[in-house]
């Protein structure tokens, strides 16, 4: 048996409820691993508030790492013992012990921690594709990044710097601009005292940026579109305050001929490949020290409510894990 998380319903953290489950034993392409660190991520609680559904009853969380325990018949690539981090598959990171597609998987490598793989897989895969791929950053430009000192916000100052490129960052309170500033953030706007175009815009000489990445959502709405240069690019990845309202197209054209894209990691990951290349990308990064990932919150499983509760009201700093 494995305590795990279950909720029966969508709401207030409270649906969250430990409970022991048989996770039973390894199909073909599946591996049993008993996680070390599990990602607690603000995707979590889209589904858990069910602003993203998911059938009910259902576990929560898309990332962990740990230990493989055991493995399906038809496994090759991994073997019982080794250490293990994912950032995919189904929701049930929440627990003691889950099964998982082998595919999903990735080795930790030596030298980095099972806490810090936790921390960093979801988020540092992100900000690799929306720097990478979704967008490419080149040395030297400047761009806009909201919730800087967030979870995927605090890579994102650190992979910025690793690039050269000059990341303008959103924070809710001082503290938060210092610690974006600290991990590299070139110029740091406390979104809650001021008005972040103007800003932007002073920053930029008038010119405004040619990428945002918005995962603020409802209260950054419009305002970021108006951060942008003509044909610049939108990136909303994420609802923090809530759902974007709907928009309306011809708002792209009265703004400058924008670009909007709304990404999500999953579409990116698909491939196993790609999966791979990325996961290396960041590990190296983290080997070297140019990122540095350690959670900043830790909780035990059965306080996951508290993790929620820190994340969601706009408390947490960098990455927080649950430690079954
Ligand atoms: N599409 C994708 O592929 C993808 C993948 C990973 C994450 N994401 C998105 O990226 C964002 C960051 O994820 P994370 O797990 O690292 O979380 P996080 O950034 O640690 O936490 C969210 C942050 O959003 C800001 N925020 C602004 N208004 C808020 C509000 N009304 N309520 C709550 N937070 C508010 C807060 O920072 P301030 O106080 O500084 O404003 C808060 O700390 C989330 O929106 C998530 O959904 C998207």
């Amino acid at each position: 048996m494995a305590k795990t998380i279950i909720i029966h319903e969508t709401g207030a953290p409270e649906v969250m409820r430990l409970v022991d489950i048989d996770v039973g034993a390894p199909a073909a392409d599946e591996v049993l691993i008993r996680h070390t660190a599990i990602g607690v991520n603000f995707i979590d609680i889209y589904f858990r508030s069910g602003l993203y559904p998911a059938p009910l009853p259902s576990g929560l969380g898309k990332e962990g790492a740990g230990v493989v325990e055991a493995v399906g018949s038809g496994v090759t690539d991994f073997k019982v013992g080794d250490r293990v981090a994912y950032c995919n598959g189904q929701l049930g990171a929440y627990g003691e012990m889950r099964l998982i597609p082998a595919e999903f998987l990735v080795r930790i490598p030596d030298g980095i921690d099972d806490e810090t793989a936790a921390a960093a897989m979801l988020k540092g895969l992100t900000v690799q594709y929306l720097f990478r791929r979704t967008y490419r950053l080149a040395a030297g430009e400047t761009f806009l990044f909201h919730a800087a000192a967030g979870g995927v916000g605090l890579i994102a100052c650190q992979w910025a710097k690793a690039l050269g490129a000059v990341m303008i960052g959103t924070v809710g309170s001082d503290e938060k601009a210092a610690l974006a500033q600290a991990h590299g953030c070139a110029h740091v706007i406390n979104y809650r005292k001021g008005n972040f175009v103007e800003r932007v815009k002073e920053i930029t000489q008038g010119k405004g940026v040619g990428v945002v990445y918005d995962s603020v959502g409802k209260d950054t709405f419009p305002h970021s579109l108006d951060c942008l240069k003509p044909r610049g690019l939108w990136v909303s990845f994420g609802n923090a305050s809530g759902a974007v309202p709907l928009l309306e197209i011809n708002l792209l054209a009265l703004k400058g001929s924008l670009f909007m894209t709304r990404p999500t990691l999953f579409d990116y990951i698909a491939e196993r490949e790609d999966f791979l290349r990325m996961t290396k990308e960041l590990f190296d990064l983290i080997l070297a020290g140019k990122i540095k990932a350690a959670p900043q919150h830790r909780f035990a499983l059965k306080d996951a409510a508290k993790a929620h509760r820190l994340l969601e009201t706009r408390q947490a700093t960098g990455a927080v894990v649950l430690l079954p």
